[in-house]
């Protein structure tokens, strides 16, 4: 059953409960980036400016549940979200504070895992939430992995519940990689390891056209395949899966590339020597740390033939200067190339950010656990409930 949209609801008079993800890194009690915070902003627009009064809802970080903590607290966000939106947006300290908002304006309800029985999904506290207002709306894609009170038990017990603009976008920009994909479908899977990965791999793998493997996960595949990574991080436990991905890989006739060279130092730190070696040649003492120009060459032109391009994880450590060459120069293929490109998980999404580079993809995600779930083949619980209240 199709998803209910904000887009199409009657709010006109009516209080309308957005359930957003305004789980943002905080530093010192500052907010270092509010990006999930612009990313509501459209939302809570459409609401206000269908004559409706907003509750908001999110949680921040992780909180021991019906405890009040500082640090967690959402009035740095509310601030933050008075300033974009150019009018006050009130913190509410519990539920029922919360619920008496006129037409055009908008509360934000305290950390919702302040309240106990989110996590649990209690039942009664689903309730208290949706009863709020006339109409639920669940726009917290980053949440939207989540089985918890204001994630998916409110969606079902809510009076009218649709799916918000930023979960109905991120959803479609999935649905273009996952559904109905314009081919070639190639996917880069970066990241430190495979063991995580694992799920996400074997699902893309049935659906991608070529596959290739970054950072930590590269390592294991080389590993498996036979060469020496000296004193790189590999997961040795888990060479028999990749061999097993690789041999699917070769039997169903996509590509799986290895990367041909890469660049080693002594440890990972700043400011390190890095040297470029063959991938059959890397020092017994040293570590893999990002792909080399070679591999930068072969991962392009392979990229530079797709049609839709999803990316997670980046392909080196490249936080740490000199191994932020490789991820750079994928980041900078993508931004240039014709192909739709999904950028999801926070790491990829913080390199393509950090180079500028965000506004020339095709979609990058606001979930980190939720893109991970979605490309693993999972059903986010929010969207099953958004889906049977349809
Ligand atoms: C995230 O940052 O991935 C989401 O906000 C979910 O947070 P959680 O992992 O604490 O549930």
């Amino acid at each position: 059953m199709p998803i209910r949209k904000l887009a199409d609801m009657e709010c006109n008079g009516k209080t309308v409960v957005i359930r957003e993800d305004l789980n943002v890194p905080m530093k010192e009690g500052r907010i270092t980036n509010d990006k999930r915070i612009r990313a509501a902003l459209p939302t809570i627009r459409m609401a206000l400016d269908k004559g409706a009064g907003v509750v908001l809802l999110s949680h921040l970080g992780r909180p021991t549940e019906g405890q009040y903590e500082e640090r967690f607290s959402l009035r740095p966000v509310a601030a933050r979200l008075g300033e974009l939106l150019g009018r006050e947006v009130p913190l509410a300290n519990a539920p029922e504070d919360a619920g008496q908002v006129q037409p055009g304006q908008c509360v934000l309800l305290e950390n919702v895992r302040f309240l106990s029985g989110e996590k649990k999904n209690d039942p009664a506290l689903a309730a208290r939430l949706a009863g709020l207002g006339d109409i639920y709306v669940m726009d917290a894609f980053g949440a939207a992995h989540r089985a918890h009170a204001s994630t998916e038990g409110a969606v079902r017990l809510a009076k009218t519940a649709c799916a918000g603009p930023l979960m109905v976008g991120e959803l479609a920009a999935f649905a273009k990689v996952l559904d109905n994909p314009a081919r070639p479908l190639a996917a880069v899977i970066g990241g430190s390891k495979v063991s995580t990965k694992l799920g996400l791999l074997d699902n893309l793998l049935a659906r991608v056209d070529s596959l290739i493997v970054g950072g930590g996960i590269a390592n294991t595949f080389l590993a498996a395949a036979g060469y020496n990574v000296g004193a790189s991080l590999c997961e040795p436990d888990l060479i028999p899966e990749a061999r097993k991905i690789m041999e699917t890989a070769r039997a169903q006739g996509k590509q799986l590339p290895l990367p041909v060279d890469v660049v080693t130092a002594g440890e990972l730190a700043p400011g390190q020597k890095a040297t470029v070696h063959a991938a059959d040649d890397v020092p017994a003492d040293e570590m893999i740390l990002d792909i080399g120009p070679r591999t930068v060459a072969l991962y392009e032109k392979l990229l530079a033939g797709a049609a839709t391009v999803v990316w997670n994880g980046p392909v080196g450590a490249f936080e740490t200067e000199p191994f932020g060459a490789g991820t750079r120069a994928l980041a900078e293929a993508l931004a240039a190339s014709e192909a739709f490109v999904v950028v999801g998980g926070g790491d990829s999404v913080a390199a393509v950010e950090g180079y500028g580079l965000a506004d020339r993809m095709g979609y990058i995600s606001t979930g980190g656990g939720a893109s991970l779930e979605l490309l693993e083949g999972k059903v986010l619980p929010s969207v099953a409930a958004l889906n049977d209240r349809g």
